[in-house]
């Protein structure tokens, strides 16, 4: 793995490091963060140094054009209390994906795993124990070039900081606004790409749904508006004769890994899976004759969320879960179980953390 080049001070930082009592998701931060700048044609070594502000020259790329990328990757505590990654290789080779459709320069997935094992193992003593709970590892990358031009930047900041956090949403907190009108991506576009312009362009429709107390959008295809794509930071899946069904991947949908996950684990469960076009107007009537029973959102960030109810502009509701999550809290705990090591699954999903500095 590549070698990370140790500020001392970031490993003294660690001493002083307390979770508070309540973590939330993503506002406490592991007090290192490790990175890589790109010049020239290649990228410089990995360094580690304690958490601190960067110095941001007004001009930067990234603050204009957006050019810019990332990856939610989760690590957990065994049962043992050994760190584990799960299935960080697919992360590394998403975000070179992302890295390719922004125009930026991939990074070796060695780097990026060091990186990310480093950061890990260092915050093993603060992963939180309790199920649901892990360390949420944020890789990025953006553009640093210092000029107005719009053009690719030449120049740019690879970094890893990680935050012990709580599940994404409480417990049967998930309530879902259709957006008919709005779009999250288009064919054509960069929708496949773990970039922020993605996710800036839900913000407008979030706070819409927010006035409708949903705490998701679910977004249509933007072409007919018909069909249903995902939901900002997770993907959709519904439980439907019996079935998992989850729309199958367009060039307007992040291919999660998580979704990926479950789509493999489900057959063990003995849940037939088909990924297809799934008609937004025939679902919801199929909620109300109950051939649907569940949906729910998965994701990095959220695991698997039972969606209670959708919601529509004219404030028409339609209840979602009917048996409580029956299927989605069968597959959460499965998965939990391989993610947090309780169980074996598939070969090479769980990853014991190396110490790479
Ligand atoms: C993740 O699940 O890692 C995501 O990227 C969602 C995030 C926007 C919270």
């Amino acid at each position: 793995m590549t070698p990370i080049v140790v500020n001392s001070n970031a490993l003294k930082s660690m001493n002083n490091f307390k979770l508070p009592e309540n973590l939330g998701f993503g506002s406490v931060l592991t007090p290192v963060m490790i990175y890589s700048d790109y010049q020239n044609g290649e990228w410089g070594p990995l360094k580690m140094e304690p958490y601190h502000d960067l110095s941001i020259n007004p001009t930067m790329k990234v603050l204009h054009y957006a050019q810019e990328i990332f990856e939610g990757m989760k690590g957990y505590l065994s049962p043992e209390g050994e760190p584990l990654l799960f299935r960080p290789e697919m992360n590394a080779k998403r975000f070179n994906y992302s890295a390719r459709m922004m125009a930026m320069p991939e990074i070796a997935e060695e780097t990026y795993l060091s990186a990310a094992h480093a950061i890990t193992h260092l915050s093993k003593d603060f992963i939180p124990r309790e199920s649901g709970s892990s360390l949420y590892i944020r890789p990025f990358m953006f553009a640093t070039d210092t000029s107005l031009g719009i053009k690719p930047s030449e120049t740019f900041r690879f970094m890893v900081i990680a935050s012990p956090s709580q599940s994404y949403f409480k417990p049967g907190d998930l309530n879902v606004y259709i957006e008919r009108h709005a779009v999250r991506a288009c064919p054509g576009g960069v929708g496949t790409a773990k970039t922020g312009g993605n996710y800036a362009a839900s913000l407008k429709s979030s706070t819409k749904a927010a006035g409708f107390n949903c705490q998701q959008t679910l977004w249509l295809d933007a072409i007919e508006k018909k069909y249903v794509e995902e939901m900002s930071g997770m993907n959709f899946v519904a439980i439907k004769n019996g079935k998992l069904i989850t729309p199958e991947l367009t060039d307007t949908i992040l291919a999660g890994i998580t979704r990926d996950s479950i789509l493999k684990i489900a057959p063990t469960l003995g849940l037939e899976t088909s990924e297809s076009k799934i008609r937004i107007n025939e679902l919801l009537e199929d909620f109300q004759s109950k051939k649907a029973s569940e949906a729910f959102a998965c994701g990095t960030a959220v695991i698997i969320a039972p969606i209670s109810k959708f919601v529509e502009e004219n404030k028409t509701e339609v209840p979602v879960s009917i048996s409580t999550g029956e299927w989605s809290m069968k597959i959460r705990k499965y998965l939990l179980d391989i993610q947090e090591g309780r169980i074996n699954g598939p070969q090479g999903w769980s990853v014991k953390v190396k110490k790479t500095y």
